[in-house]
């Protein structure tokens, strides 16, 4: 990746859609959009991300791997374990990460990384990896119950500009290492360092129906590897499926 292009905007739809247009109009990888406010943020599975002005970060990254649509995956994990580095070291708070990419404190969640892919005819045209980071809100709306901002652990507001510096070191460090060996083998350690899910029971949603396990950590492509009733090792798809503990959120 060449050296990072920065683009600060004050309110736009999305950032993820931004980058996509910027994306289809050739824009180089290392593109960055940063919003200070999305008035259609865009959450997983269809969801809407709540993202108020002057409170979080809200970012995208225009990124051209040249790898196989089905690696796209992989850097949602990358991009997890570089956020969490960043938060961790930038503010000092216990971040975890929910697999396969939510980051967690106290059970709550602080962060959402979406990213998405441009395909043409099955080759991977450019990806967008968006990322958004409760900072420094003190409230959210009631249907949000499991969200939570790195402030309201800190009890005080913290600096967003220094954060996202630190979060594009780690994500530019992080996305080199992916693409070069095409996969999560440099980085798994760390991640399930900081999995919250580790060695806990969890209920595995697939569309083929519901099932309990023990979470063992990740393989190198980023599936949760879950030790089911019958003692089987099984590789579960992050595009697939989602986990929950068995009790609630974790
Ligand atoms: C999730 O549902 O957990 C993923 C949330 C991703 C939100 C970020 S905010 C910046 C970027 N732009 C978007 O529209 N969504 C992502």
């Amino acid at each position: 990746m060449q050296e990072l292009k920065i683009i600060y905007l004050d309110e736009i739809d999305s950032t993820n859609r931004e980058v996509r247009r910027l994306g289809d109009a050739g824009a180089v990888e290392g593109t960055v959009v940063i919003a200070d406010c999305q008035t259609g943020g865009k959450g997983r599975l269809g969801r809407t991300w709540f993202s108020p002005a002057g409170t979080g970060i809200w970012m995208s990254l225009l990124l051209r791997p040249e790898l196989p649509p089905e690696k796209v995956s992989g850097i949602t994990l990358m991009a997890a374990t570089s956020v969490c580095r960043a938060i961790r070291s930038a503010t000092g708070l216990n971040t975890q990460i929910k697999w396969p990419n939510d980051l967690v404190i106290d059970g709550k969640k602080v962060c959402g990384i979406l990213t998405e892919s441009a395909i043409l005819d099955g080759e991977l045209k450019f990806a967008v990896l968006g990322i958004g980071v409760n900072v420094n809100q003190t409230e959210f709306p009631g249907d949000l119950p499991h969200a939570w901002s790195l402030a309201m652990t800190a009890e005080r507001e913290l600096n967003r500009e220094g954060l996202i510096e630190c979060c594009l070191n780690c994500l530019k460090e992080d996305y080199e290492r992916y693409v070069q060996s095409g996969d999560l083998r440099q980085l798994r350690q760390e991640y399930e360092a900081h999995l919250v899910n580790l060695d806990q029971p969890v209920r595995v949603l697939s569309p083929a129906g519901e099932w309990t396990g023990v979470a063992k950590g990740i393989n190198d492509s980023g599936d949760l590897i879950v030790l089911n009733d019958q003692g089987e090792s099984v590789a579960v798809n992050s595009g697939e499926v989602s986990v929950r503990g068995v009790y609630g959120y974790i």
